[in-house]
C-alpha cells in the first residue's frame, strides 16, 4: 500500500511510497527538484545524486512535466513548502515518461480557448484541482445538511414530458418515438415527493438550450432542489440563509489549502456570518437606481468611484511594465529577466481586464440609473446592486410577468409572486432562485394557460392540489454557481469537469 500526500504529517521523519506525476521539475546537477502531485495535494521531492542509485538517477533525468512514477522516501518537515513537508527520495520507479506537455504551470499564459480545448489535461494543474476539491465539499456539505436536518433525497427524472422554465430554453430527444425534453428542474416532481415525504431534495443535472455564450451559463448543470410541505417564503429564506451558511462554514474549515491556493479572501467568505439582508424586489429596483442607500453605500455613487480606480490601476499597471522592460533591457541575467517577462504577462492581462471594466461600467451605470420598475435585472444590475452589501442578499415579492407560472400569488397583489432570488455578493449575482408555489387549483389552471403551457402534460402536478394542497416552498440551488463564488472565479467553464456550454461539447 502507497501513502497520499494530505497524509504526510503522520509519516514525519518516516519511510513512505507515494505515486503521481510530475507537476514541476527542476534540475541541478547532483540535485532534482520534483513538484509531485497525486490528487491529494502537491510536495517537493529531492532527488540528490548520492541518495539513490545511478539508474534511477539517470531516469530522473528524463522526467518531464507528467510524467507518472512511484517514489520511496523520508518525509521531512520544511516549513517553506505547502503543507510543510518535503521527501527526500531513496528509490523511484516510473510508470510513463511524458514529453511535451502542452500545458505550462502558469496557466495564464495560455488563452482560455486552448485550456478549454485541453480540459481532459487541464483539470491536472493546481488551481483546477484546488477548485474541484472545493466543489467535492461543497457537495458533501448540501448532502450533509439535508440528511441531518430531516430530508429525503427524492431524484427527479431526467426526461420530462413538459416545461418547468420556459418553453423556449428546452433540449428536445426522441423518447421511442415521442418528443422528449432533458429536465430544466427537478421541482415539478419534488413537488409531488415532498407532499409524499414531507421534507425532500433533489441533486441532479439540468439542461438549458439558451444559446447564451456567458460566464454565468452552461447548458449542462448540477441543481440542488429542496421542497418542503407546509413551508412558506419565511421559511423558505431562512432555509436558504442556513443552507448557505453551512456550505461556505464547511468549506472554510475543511478546504483552507485550497481557497489559499486559490487567493479567496477568506474574510470576505466570513461575511456569511451575519443576517441576510431580505429586500422586496420594488426596494431593491430604488437601491440599484441610486435613489435609496444602504449603510450609507450608494450603488451609482460606487461604480463611479470603480471608474476612477481602474483609471489609476491602469496607469501604476504601465508604469510597472516600463519599469520592469528597462530591467530587462539593461542586460540582466536570465533567471531575473525570465523572471520580469513573466510578470509582465501577467500585468499585460490585468490591463486588458480593467480596460474591458472601464468599456463595461459606464454602461452599467447606465443600465441601473434608467432600471425600468417591473422588469427583470440583468447581470450587471445584480453586480451593481449587490455592491452595497456585504452578505449574500435575498430579492422577495418579485413582479409576477417576469418569473415562472408556479409561483403564488402575493396576498392583495396579484401582480407580485412570492418568488426569491439569492444573490451572491461581489458580482457573482444569482446563486439560488426558490419560491412558495401555487396552492389554488384554479389560479394555477389559469396561470398555466396564461403561459401558454400544454395542459396535458400538467393533468398529474395539478393533481397535487386536487388531493391535500398544501402550503409548500422550495428553492433551486446551482451547483456551479455556489463553485464559483466561493473560489472567487470568473467563469462556470472552471467549476465542472467537463463542462457543456454554447459552442462547447468537446472533450
Ligand atoms: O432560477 P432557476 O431557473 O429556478 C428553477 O429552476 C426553480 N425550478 C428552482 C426551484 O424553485 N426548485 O434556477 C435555479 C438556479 C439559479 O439560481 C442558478 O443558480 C442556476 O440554477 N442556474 C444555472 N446555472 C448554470 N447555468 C445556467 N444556465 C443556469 N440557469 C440557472
Ligand atoms: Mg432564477
Amino acid at each position: 500500500m502507497h501513502q497520499f500526500i494530505e497524509d504526510l504529517a503522520q509519516h514525519e521523519g518516516k519511510e513512505v511510497t507515494l505515486k503521481g506525476w510530475v507537476y514541476n521539475a527542476r534540475f541541478g546537477k547532483a540535485n532534482i527538484f520534483l513538484e509531485l502531485r497525486d490528487g491529494t495535494g502537491f510536495i517537493q521531492c529531492v532527488i540528490s545524486q548520492d541518495m539513490v542509485s545511478e539508474e534511477a538517477f539517470e531516469a530522473a533525468k528524463k522526467l518531464a512535466r507528467e510524467a507518472a512514477l512511484k517514489l520511496v522516501g523520508i518525509v521531512v518537515k520544511d516549513e517553506r513548502q505547502m503543507g510543510g513537508f518535503e521527501i527526500q527520495v531513496s528509490a523511484l520507479e516510473v510508470y510513463g515518461y511524458s514529453k511535451d506537455y502542452p500545458i505550462k504551470v502558469n496557466e495564464n499564459e495560455h488563452g482560455a480557448r486552448f485550456l478549454a480545448d485541453k480540459r481532459h489535461l487541464w483539470l491536472r494543474s493546481k488551481r483546477q484541482w484546488a477548485i474541484m476539491r472545493v466543489r467535492n465539499e461543497i457537495i458533501m456539505a448540501i448532502h450533509e445538511f439535508f440528511q441531518t436536518n430531516g430530508f429525503v433525497q427524492m431524484d427527479s427524472p431526467i426526461f420530462t414530458g413538459n416545461a418547468c422554465e420556459g418553453t423556449t430554453e428546452l433540449f428536445e430527444t426522441d423518447f421511442f418515438g415521442d418528443p422528449a425534453y432533458l429536465s430544466q428542474s427537478g421541482q415539478l416532481y419534488a413537488e409531488a415527493t415532498a407532499l409524499a415525504m414531507g421534507r425532500v431534495y433533489t441533486f441532479g443535472p439540468t439542461f438549458r438550450a439558451e444559446k447564451s455564450d456567458t460566464p454565468r451559463h452552461l447548458s449542462e448543470f448540477w441543481m440542488i432542489e429542496p421542497e418542503m410541505a407546509f413551508f412558506d417564503l419565511d421559511m423558505d429564506m431562512d432555509l436558504i440563509e442556513n443552507f448557505t451558511k453551512h456550505i461556505v462554514n464547511r468549506v472554510i474549515k475543511n478546504k483552507r489549502v485550497e481557497l489559499d491556493t486559490l487567493g479567496r479572501d477568506i474574510s470576505k467568505l466570513e461575511n456569511v456570518n451575519q443576517k441576510f439582508p431580505r429586500v422586496p424586489y420594488s426596494e431593491a429596483v430604488k437601491i440599484l437606481r441610486g435613489e435609496v442607500e444602504v449603510n450609507g453605500k450608494n450603488a451609482i455613487a460606487i461604480q463611479e468611484q470603480d471608474i476612477e480606480d481602474a483609471k489609476k490601476g491602469i496607469e501604476e499597471k504601465t508604469a510597472e511594465i516600463a519599469e520592469r522592460e528597462a530591467t530587462i533591457k539593461s542586460g540582466v541575467k536570465k533567471g531575473v529577466r525570465k523572471f520580469n517577462e513573466a510578470k509582465i504577462i501577467v500585468l499585460r492581462g490585468e490591463i486588458a481586464e480593467l480596460e474591458e471594466k472601464l468599456r463595461n461600467l459606464p454602461k452599467w451605470i447606465t443600465s441601473a440609473k434608467n432600471f425600468e420598475m417591473g422588469s427583470d435585472f440583468g447581470n450587471s444590475d445584480e453586480t451593481v446592486l449587490t455592491r452595497v452589501f456585504d452578505a449574500p442578499v435575498m430579492v422577495y415579492n418579485w413582479p409576477a410577468k417576469i418569473k415562472s407560472f408556479y409561483m403564488k400569488e402575493v396576498d392583495g397583489n396579484p401582480d407580485l409572486v412570492k418568488g426569491v432570488d439569492l444573490l451572491a455578493p461581489d458580482g457573482f449575482g444569482e446563486i439560488v432562485g426558490g419560491s412558495e408555489r401555487e396552492t389554488d387549483l384554479d389560479i394555477l389552471v389559469r396561470k398555466i394557460k396564461e403561459h401558454d403551457l400544454p395542459m396535458e402534460a400538467f393533468e398529474w402536478y395539478v393533481d397535487l392540489r386536487r388531493f391535500g394542497s398544501v402550503p409548500h416552498s422550495g428553492f433551486g440551488l446551482g451547483l456551479e454557481r455556489m463553485v464559483r463564488w466561493i473560489c472567487d472565479i470568473h467563469h462556470l467553464r472552471e467549476t465542472i469537469p467537463f463542462p457543456r456550454r454554447y459552442g462547447r461539447l468537446l472533450p
